[in-house]
């Protein structure tokens, strides 16, 4: 261990402007806003332009970053990219990005963990700051939902958006910045939560087109179950972990799949819901870009020191919690 931490020192965000209501999907599907309102807390969503990749909204997201922080992309040594919806199989949105923003100085890759993938990024990321090798490493967690998402099941296609945010870990000497993790995956969930076709099991083929097998598929009510005791156990034993109570905590900032699932587990934490990020009634379930696109629209609110427990669970399963101590 060294007495580096891996401090979040900018922060950015990028959502496409074309808006998906409630109100729009009524006349796509058999639902209802009182439906979508009630069972989730979302309200209308985004959703990126069919020609557009992920990589695009990242390009948005990462160049407001830089501008911000006040320095250039070949700065940077590092890109973890966390999405489920590259831009191709291969090679990497990480490749791809870094070329399209002249990150020419960076190695980096893609990071698969589906709702938990910015919160995986993000520890993985700390540690190549806290190796001392790295000095600026981008997290980068996006998703354009749209692309896998059937938008005749009404299971699903109500919960998605499209969206993208980002953040730069620079070391830091004070004791800001990542501080602890609990992460945790279990690969039994997977039959409750995936994408049937595509990957080398089961190759694109007519038939799977034919069977609508490249879109997301969820067994909405046992994922509901495993999620929240999964990031209510996580949260908890992240403050038990550190000492925290709920007063000390400023933010809890929840990866944002159903408004039933934050309030259970800032329930567990002992939180009031002023503490509680909520971007899920204007933005929907974005996946991976759900906790750096609250940390961008929160980010005046933040102040250096406050204590943030960010959560997620998502396919895999995956889930987990990470305590962050704010650094600007
Ligand atoms: O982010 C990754 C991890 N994912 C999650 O954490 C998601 C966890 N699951 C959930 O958030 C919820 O299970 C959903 C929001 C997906 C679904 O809510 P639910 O309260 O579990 O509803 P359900 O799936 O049990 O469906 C209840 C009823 C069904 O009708 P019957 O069988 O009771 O007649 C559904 O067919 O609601 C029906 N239904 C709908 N009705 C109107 C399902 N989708 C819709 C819809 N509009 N969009």
């Amino acid at each position: 261990m060294t007495n580096i931490t891996a401090a979040i020192t900018a922060i950015h965000g990028y959502v496409p402007p074309k808006i998906l209501s409630n109100a729009d999907l009524e006349k796509m599907v058999d639902t209802n806003d009182e439906w979508i309102s009630s069972r989730t807390g979302i309200k209308e969503r985004r959703i990126l332009a069919e020609e557009l990749g992920t990589s695009d909204m990242a390009v948005e997201a990462v160049n407001g970053l830089l501008k911000k922080r006040g320095i250039l992309a070949s700065e940077i040594d590092f890109i973890i990219f966390c999405t489920i919806t590259p831009d191709m199989v291969f090679p990497s949105t990480a490749c791809v990005l870094a070329d399209k923003i002249g990150a020419i100085n960076a190695f980096g890759y893609d990071l698969g963990a589906a709702c938990s993938g910015f919160i995986f990024g993000l520890e993985t990321g700390s540690r190549f700051i806290q190796s001392g090798a790295y000095k600026k490493v981008l997290v980068i967690g996006g998703d354009k939902m749209s692309s896998i998402i059937d938008y005749t099941d009404r299971n699903t296609c109500v919960i998605f958006g499209d969206g993208c945010g980002c953040v730069l870990l620079e070391p830091n000497y004070e004791g800001f910045g990542v501080i602890d993790s609990v992460l945790k995956i279990d690969g039994s969930g997977r039959e409750f939560l995936h994408q049937k076709a595509g990957g080398s099991l089961k190759p694109a083929s007519h038939e799977t087109v034919d069977a609508r097998e490249h879109f997301v598929f969820q067994e909405g009510k046992t994922v509901f179950k495993f999620a929240v005791k999964g990031m209510a156990d996580v949260s908890a034993e992240i403050m038990e972990r550190n000492n925290l109570v709920a007063d000390d905590i400023a933010w809890l900032v929840p990866h944002q799949a159903n408004l039933r699932i934050i309030d259970a587990t800032a329930n567990r934490m002992g939180l009031d819901k002023e503490k509680v990020m909520i971007n899920i009634d204007h933005f929907g379930n974005t996946t991976n870009g759900t906790i750096p696109l609250l940390l961008w629209e929160w980010e005046n609110k933040l102040n250096k020191g406050d204590n943030l427990v960010l959560a997620a669970f998502g396919g895999g399963f995956t889930w987990g919690a990470i305590y962050v101590k704010w650094a600007i």
